[in-house]
């Protein structure tokens, strides 16, 4: 099978691809660059041993995408592509909306005039917006979301359940992401955010690495166990290797299908803190500030489902995904620009 990773040169699509390879899929990735590095994609082809077929292709660009369909026969696409601070979204609501609704709009467009009706979708527990109970299961109502990001994902995930739902020829798998942290084992590849990190993992590797003198925890007034923050983080390449399980799925026609990927444990900000000082034996000084708008108290997954129907399980510990982050961040203190 040929499968399209949009946006595979970030984050979680380089670590998808190297599973994807790992598993003996063909992989041909499009990015448009504009918050990664191709360097990301040489790293993941000395990892694998495999070539990466890689074009400089924004999913706006109806045309270059339609080349590259009609070059390529893909089979099924990992749909990666999409801006993803939340602050800016707030910031910029129009890019966002232009980027992601209508950039997958066009993706989804160019597929199917393609034939190729198979899509793998990122997507967030965002969606759930402040749940009612956890652990969050696939069945608890989506919320309202805080930021026009989140919303990008609740309406997509609704284009695409309607597209299903006309033409139930189409294939569509929905993955609702936790907290995705850590970094492939070699070290190689990771997450290398621009400027100031805002989400909580890059920001403690970089007061590790001595680029910022202290982690700012905000807020210790919630009711949690301590007060601070708690969240489901996932290591990046349990979440990868969640994509080729879904993959396995749409290979048995799976219809519309929506999963969790998440551990099913919640750490505190705290709790993170001190699992990263423990697992790398490097201090964090922290100090605690004010509520981050828009923030919760309480965040985690029930990732049952995706046991019984994928058969995937996060295999990584918080101790592992700590240490993980920090060797990918001490071995390349300025991302792919060492
Ligand atoms: P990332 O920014 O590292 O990767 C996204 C990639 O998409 C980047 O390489 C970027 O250059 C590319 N891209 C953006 N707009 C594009 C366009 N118009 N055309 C072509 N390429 C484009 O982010 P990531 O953390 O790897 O996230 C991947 C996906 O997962 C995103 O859709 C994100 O919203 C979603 N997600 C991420 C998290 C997280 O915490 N990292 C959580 C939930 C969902
Ligand atoms: C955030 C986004 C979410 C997105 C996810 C992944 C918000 C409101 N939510 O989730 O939509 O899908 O990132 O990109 O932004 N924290 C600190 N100090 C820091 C940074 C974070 O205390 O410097 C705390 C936060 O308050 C939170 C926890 O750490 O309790 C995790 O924060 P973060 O990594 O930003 O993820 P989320 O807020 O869960």
């Amino acid at each position: 099978m040929r499968i399209l990773v949009t946006g595979g040169a970030g984050y979680i699509g380089s670590h998808t691809v190297v599973e994807l390879q790992n598993a003996g899929y063909d992989v041909v990735v499009i990015d448009n660059l504009s918050n990664s590095s191709e360097k990301s994609l040489e790293r993941v082809a000395e990892i694998t041993g495999k070539k990466v077929p890689f074009y400089r292709c924004d999913i706006l660009d109806r045309e270059k995408l339609s080349d590259i369909l009609d070059k390529e026969k893909v089979d099924a696409c990992i749909h990666f592509a999409g801006l993803k601070a939340v602050g800016e979204s707030v910031q910029k609501p129009w890019e966002y909306y232009e980027n992601n609704i209508a950039g997958t709009l066009t993706l989804v467009d160019v597929m199917r005039k393609h034939g190729v009706k198979n899509i793998i979708f990122s997507s967030s527990s965002t969606v759930y917006g402040d749940p009612e109970t956890v652990p969050i299961t696939e069945s608890c109502p989506k919320g309202v979301c805080t930021n026009p990001y989140g919303w990008t994902k609740s309406m997509l995930e609704q284009i695409l359940m309607d597209i299903q739902k006309a033409d139930p020829e189409w294939n569509v798998i929905l993955l609702r992401y936790f907290n995705p942290i850590g970094a492939h084992k070699s070290g190689r590849i990771g997450e290398n955010p621009n400027g100031i990190p805002n989400n909580l993992m890059p920001y403690i590797t970089q007061v590790a690495v001595g680029k910022r003198d202290h982690l700012t925890v905000f807020g210790n007034d919630y009711n949690t166990p301590d007060g601070t923050g708690v969240r489901d983080y996932i290591h990046v390449v349990d979440l990868a290797k969640g994509h080729v399980k879904a993959l396995k799925k749409i290979e048995d026609k799976a219809g519309l299908k929506i999963y969790n990927l998440g551990t099913g444990t919640g750490y505190s900000v705290l709790d993170i803190v001190h699992n990263f000082e423990e697992a790398t034996g490097v201090k964090i000084p922290y100090e605690i500030g004010p509520r981050r708008a828009g923030d919760i108290a309480i965040n985690y997954a029930s990732p049952d489902l995706a046991r019984e129907e994928l058969g995937w399980v996060a295999e990584n510990g918080i101790k592992e995904m700590c240490a993980d982050s920090w060797n990918w961040q001490k071995n390349n203190p300025n991302g792919y620009d060492d």
